[in-house]
């Protein structure tokens, strides 16, 4: 980089600029807007407000806008300050050329983005900030839009929770948080409430759900959209005659989440209850995977690592019991038990010993400690589960990817009968940030 390309940077700032002092800037071209017949710069205006009165400053003004060498040091009107890549910045510039404002979008591709990119001016305007660029490009950036997104700490965080809630851990105390079925469908707020719970908490009850196979996919549609499986939109959990999966006999399962056949697992679990079993058979179990993945991080680390590092095998093949059903299918999947993201974050947790397959694929001398680790954590998850039964008209609702659920069986000649359902995530968290905005709860 040349000492000539440091000298036209400009050190500018509203506030210099109301005190007299000269800015040092290279006059170019400006070849997307018309900056350079604007009107009266921020420091004529706010002259001219000085005089008649004291101006009202926002907190996402942009008080003071210092060029540094890679970076813009922004300063806005609530003190805060930011250091804000001049290579993003060029990036999310918002002009028409760069980015649609119809479709929301970047229109500017990676190609054509310079990464030594660099303002030859820059300006605080009215309302944010004016940056020209070393090739004439002008970029104008409301102050609210850079204040949102300037890589501060409140910044990131804001948005982080935007992206997804934190999740809160649960242990055995927990009780689940009851809506009601009814409210959920003519009241937003209640509806808000449910999404942020499933969010944090990863489970709920829903109550007096009407006596219909379709009222979990209804409620779902009501949300956003089912997410469908070769089983179809819903599947009778009943004790099926040549029934393609487990869970469709009176046998007991395991603590399980569903469809880890799936690579892309659904992420949220409606398990409607429309005729429970009486007498004994047909109880729940429910724990926080997550919660029980720390604890086994915490306790037992070698275990935790062998079921973060080691993938597995799920499959599922057979078919269809109704129309509604893939004819035939044949579903395998790959991943570890507990899978961790970049931040070592637990993202996903799987267990399913009916899908599990007796494929696998590691070196016969990893198999036992393999197993060691899954019995351990099954033992966790146990430990620290709820145990409970449901009532007929009952949906108990479970994050897919994070909790765990299982029941006991139950006899075979029983009325039981339970409907699954599925909603992914990504619709979830869609529709809780429409709601925050309609509701104005963000
Ligand atoms: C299932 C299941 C729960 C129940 O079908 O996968 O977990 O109570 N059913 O029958
Ligand atoms: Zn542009
Ligand atoms: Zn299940």
């Amino acid at each position: 980089m040349s000492g000539v390309r440091y000298s036209t940077r400009a050190l500018l700032s509203g506030m210099t600029a109301l005190r007299g002092m000269s800015r040092m800037q290279v006059r170019t071209a400006c070849h997307n807007c018309s900056c350079g017949k604007r009107g009266l710069s921020l420091a004529a205006v706010a002259r001219q407000q000085a005089a008649v009165s004291e101006p009202q400053i926002a907190a996402s003004s942009v008080m003071q806008a210092v060029a540094g060498k890679e970076y813009l040091k922004v300063r806005f009107g609530d003190g805060s300050s930011a250091k804000v890549p001049y290579v993003w910045l060029r990036d999310n510039c918002q002009c028409s050329e760069c980015f649609s404002q119809e479709a929301l979008g970047r229109k500017l591709i990676i190609t054509d983005l310079d990464l030594d990119t660099y303002p030859t001016e820059v300006q605080e305007s009215d309302s944010g900030l004016k940056v020209t660029w070393n090739d004439g490009h002008c970029s104008q950036f409301q102050g609210q839009w850079l204040h949102d997104r300037a890589f501060t700490t409140a910044s990131r965080d804001h948005h982080r929770n935007r992206y997804a809630f934190k999740r809160e851990p649960w242990g055995p105390n927990h009780k689940l948080h009851k809506f009601d079925y009814n409210d959920l469908k003519k009241d937003d707020s209640v509806l808000l409430n449910w999404l942020k719970t499933m969010e944090v908490y990863g489970s709920a009850m829903i109550k007096n759900a009407p006596e219909k196979d379709l009222a979990g996919p209804e409620m779902i549609e009501h949300i956003a959209y089912v997410k469908r499986s070769h089983y179809g939109p819903h599947s009778p959990v009943i004790n099926r005659p040549n029934t393609n999966n487990v869970a469709f006999t009176n046998a007991k399962l395991g603590m399980h989440n569903d469809l880890p056949q799936y690579e892309h697992m659904p992420g949220i679990i409606f398990i409607h209850c429309l005729k429970q079993h009486e007498g004994t058979g047909g109880e729940s179990v429910a724990t926080d995977g997550l919660y029980g993945a720390e604890l086994l991080r915490k306790n037992h680390p070698k275990a935790f690592n062998i079921l973060a590092s080691t993938d597995i095998y799920f499959w599922d093949k057979g078919h269809s019991n109704y129309d509604w059903e893939m004819e035939d299918f044949h579903k395998i999947s790959k991943f570890p038990v507990i899978t961790v993201n970049n931040n070592n974050e637990v993202i996903r947790v799987a267990v399913n010993h009916a899908i599990r397959d007796s494929h696998m694929d590691i070196p016969p001398e990893s198999v036992k400690n393999f197993y060691w680790a899954f019995k351990l954590f099954n033992e966790v998850l146990y430990d620290n589960s709820l145990n409970f039964k449901m009532d007929s008209g009952d949906i108990m609702t479970l994050d897919n990817v994070r909790c765990l659920h299982g029941r006991e069986g139950y006899e075979a000649w029983s009325e039981r009968h339970i409907e699954s359902s599925y909603l992914d995530w990504d619709e979830a968290r869609c529709r809780r940030r429409r709601l925050q905005e309609k509701l104005h709860k963000e």
